[in-house]
């Protein structure tokens, strides 16, 4: 099972302002929709409640979200109490439409920090400007993961890089 963060990241290491993202770029959201489609999704509350209420849950994915509160219970979502329960949950109750072999960590700053020492795989948009906010990637350790693929894009004005890293063998 591969374990895979995804984020948008600045060169600042910023990932997101006053509970919403910093940026917006269209062809980042079709790369996150094509490669999170059919697999299970973990995100924090915050998160889930950043995504606008007409796009929540986000369709054809198992929407995970991790919350302490005991009340916390969206409609369409599942709720659990540690990113180890989100795992469990995968393992336990496997849900035949997703392609659980792949499951995604999707934000935001707290669950990526939490998820970094077990994921298996990154895939980070590298934006190529820095950005005031909030809240922050944790830093991509390059004695631990190596670069595997990178794709560069420009829109606009802005540029950046789509990056995939694995884990280095051991
Ligand atoms: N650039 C990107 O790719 C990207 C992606 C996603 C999000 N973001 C941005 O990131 C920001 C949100 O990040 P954030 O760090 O503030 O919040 P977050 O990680 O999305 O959510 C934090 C909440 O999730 C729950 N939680 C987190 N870790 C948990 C754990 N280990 N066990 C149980 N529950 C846990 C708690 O909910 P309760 O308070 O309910 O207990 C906590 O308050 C926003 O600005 C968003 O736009 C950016």
């Amino acid at each position: 099972m591969d374990l895979i963060l995804i984020a948008a990241v600045a060169e600042n290491n910023v990932i997101g302002q006053n509970g919403e993202l910093p940026w917006h770029f269209a062809e980042d959201m079709k790369r996150f929709k094509e490669l999170t489609m059919r697999h299970p999704v973990i995100m924090g509350r915050t998160t889930y409640e950043s995504i606008p209420e007409k796009y929540r849950p986000l369709v054809g994915r198992r929407n995970i979200v991790l919350s302490r509160r005991d009340e916390y219970r969206p409609n369409g979502v599942e709720v659990v109490g540690a990113l180890e329960d989100a795992l469990t949950l995968v393992e336990r109750n496997p849900r035949l439409e997703f392609d659980e072999q792949s499951i995604y960590v999707i934000g935001g700053a707290q669950v990526y920090a939490c998820a970094m020492p077990i994921a298996t795989k990154l895939e980070i948009t590298h934006i190529h400007k820095s950005y005031i906010g909030d809240v922050y990637f944790p830093v991509i350790d390059k004695s631990i993961w190596k670069e595997v693929q990178r794709v560069d894009r420009e829109e606009g004005f802005e540029k950046y890089s789509f990056v995939t890293y694995e884990r280095k063998e051991v």
